[in-house]
């Protein structure tokens, strides 16, 4: 079938897979370890910026059994989460892949019409690469909040040691305010991305378990919004003039 693609490299196919392991355990695992205080102020301070200074995550969001456990566990799964990373950095960079997720110019514009699309204000869907607009924005920050991560796990891990990376963040205590805010922009914009997954572009999983891709179930051969891909595909514009 002309219309089936190579779409994404095995590269890029382990180390997405691994990388979905790596976060939930951080993530989990970094809750578990808040909850031992879940405050961002230290004794006899006040940190108003957070209004739910002192309450614990909910404990079936986190991970790792106790203190000790969930620090071995985030100790342990950073070397794989950062050579991981590494390698998807690597490889973009080697492959020219990286041209599907930095954002150039006229992608604001671009973002703006995909999102006129989704609200029904256009009636077509935008002409795009391998990635939307948007997708590409959000494929891009990802790894840039993974690098602010990283960066400000290590300025709290060892903050004498590695001193110089602490006062990229000011001190210790905004380092931490830093490492989980970033975390939670992180795990917003991986729920937002499997709920566009699954709501617009479903076909997308093939392609990003064996690399295999239809072209003609795109979103864009569809003309599919959230939820809206069920529909019969875009008519082509020579139907659509019969009709007229
Ligand atoms: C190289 C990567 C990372 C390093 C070096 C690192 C390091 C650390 C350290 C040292 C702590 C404090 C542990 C303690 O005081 O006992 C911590 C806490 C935490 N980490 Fe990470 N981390 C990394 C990646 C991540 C990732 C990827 C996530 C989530 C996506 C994450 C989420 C958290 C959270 C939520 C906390 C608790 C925040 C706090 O109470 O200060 N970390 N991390
Ligand atoms: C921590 C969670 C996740 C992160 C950070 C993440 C990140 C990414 C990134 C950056 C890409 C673009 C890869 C590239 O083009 O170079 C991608 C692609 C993709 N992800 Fe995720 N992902 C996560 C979880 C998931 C989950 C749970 C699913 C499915 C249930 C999923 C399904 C996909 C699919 C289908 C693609 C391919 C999209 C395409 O080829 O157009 N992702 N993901």
């Amino acid at each position: 079938m002309a219309d089936l693609v190579r779409r994404n490299h095995w590269v890029v196919r382990v180390t997405h897979w691994v990388n979905v392991v790596a976060i939930i355990v951080m993530a989990g695992s970094g809750m578990r370890i808040f909850n031992a205080h879940p405050a961002f102020a230290r004794p006899g301070e006040r940190f108003p910026l957070n209004p739910w200074e002192g309450h614990a995550i909910p404990k079936w969001l986190t991970f790792g059994a106790w203190l000790g456990g969930a620090r071995h566990w985030h100790f342990a799964m950073m070397w794989i989460l950062v050579l991981n990373g590494l390698a998807y950095l690597v490889f973009l960079f080697l492959h020219g892949e990286w041209r599907d997720v930095v954002p150039r110019k006229g992608d604001a514009r671009d973002a703006i019409e995909m999102l006129r699309f989704y609200l029904f204000l256009r009636r077509d869907h935008p002409i795009q690469g391998k990635h939307n607009a948007l997708q590409k924005s959000a494929y891009f920050a990802m790894p840039v909040l993974g690098v602010i991560i990283v960066l400000s796990g290590l300025a709290i891990w060892k903050p004498v040691t590695l001193g110089f990376i602490t006062v990229l963040f000011v001190n210790y205590k905004w380092a931490r305010v830093v490492h989980f805010v970033a975390m939670v922009l992180l795990i917003v914009l991986a729920l937002i991305h499997v709920f566009m997954v699954f709501a617009v572009d479903p076909y997308a999983l093939r392609s990003i378990i064996t690399g295999w891709y239809n072209r003609a179930n795109s979103p864009e051969a569809r003309n599919a919004r959230p939820f809206y891909h069920l529909v019969a595909p875009r008519r082509s514009s020579a139907e659509s003039e019969t009709d007229a």
